[in-house]
């Protein structure tokens, strides 16, 4: 006997046609919530992981096309070097385990960031997991790794700059299509609803230029109690929202 996947559907009270295309998540609180069950910070990170773990799965379960996580910001490496080193190995040990089960999902996994300063061997797995998912249609799982949205847009900018020095594009030409591609986040859809945890009412330097017109939703919950029904609740507010984009 095989045993199917299981398959959770889409709460009833949950329009379909009316979902988020793309969630984005920042992922807070992980460090509370050790220091509540009087573990050390790194406890609360290895626990949100499996969080994470469920909530991707929730998502490819009830039709979202696409997740966006923030793992790590540019800021974070001013914490202590045992929680950052802590964090790289973890980041570099679940890609490792996880691959084979992404590939069998048809997720595709990406990373956005400045890559080029993490630890070689964690840019070895990152980039051997995106080449191996490149082709998977799934699920677009996009995991923000050494990412700051000011960040971006400088690295964005520089490299525009450039083609107009060589000549290659007119400064007037420069337009919200040329700029976007130009992101870490190109070709990606930008977040329909963000949902941060432990009830900061901050982006944190989140995917400044695309969260536009997202939808924010905040919860109390730390990153580690985060579940489906935290999840649901969100999908319910947000199809609550009236999305006028500027418009009446
Ligand atoms: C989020 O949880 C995880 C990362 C930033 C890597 P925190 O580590 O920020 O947890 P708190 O906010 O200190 O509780
Ligand atoms: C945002 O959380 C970054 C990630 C979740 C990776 P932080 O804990 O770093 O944000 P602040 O310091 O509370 O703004
Ligand atoms: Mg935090």
């Amino acid at each position: 006997m095989t045993v199917k996947p299981i398959v959770l559907q889409l709460p009833l009270d949950l329009e379909k046609e009316k979902l988020p295309r793309h969630v984005a998540v920042i992922m807070d609180g992980n460090g509370r919530w050790a220091k509540k069950q009087g573990l050390p910070r790194i406890m609360g990170h290895k626990r949100g992981v499996d969080v994470l773990k469920d909530l991707l799965r929730c998502c490819r379960d009830w039709g979202i096309q696409a997740l966006t996580a923030y793992a790590f910001s540019t800021e974070n490496w001013g914490r202590p070097l045992e929680e950052v080193e802590f964090l790289m190995t973890l980041f570099e040990r679940v890609l490792r385990k996880e691959l084979q089960e992404m590939l069998a999902e048809n997720v595709q996994i990406r990373f956005v960031g400045d890559l080029e300063a993490l630890p070689r061997s964690l840019q070895s797995e990152i980039e051997r997991s995106m080449a191996e998912t490149r082709s998977n249609r799934g699920i677009r799982f996009t995991v923000a790794t050494n990412y700051g949205g000011r960040q971006e847009i400088l690295h964005a900018c520089r490299a525009i700059a450039q083609q107009v020095q060589q000549g290659l594009l007119q400064p007037e030409e420069i337009d919200k299509e040329i700029f976007e591609r130009h992101l870490y986040t190109a070709g990606i859809s930008d977040p329909d609803l963000l949902i941060r945890t432990s009830g900061e009412m901050r982006i944190s330097n989140f995917l400044l230029w695309q969260m536009a017109y997202a939808e924010i939703y905040i919860t109390e919950s730390l990153w580690p109690d985060f579940n489906r029904t935290e999840f649901h609740r969100a999908l319910a507010a947000y199809q609550q929202r009236e999305r006028r984009f500027g418009k009446v």
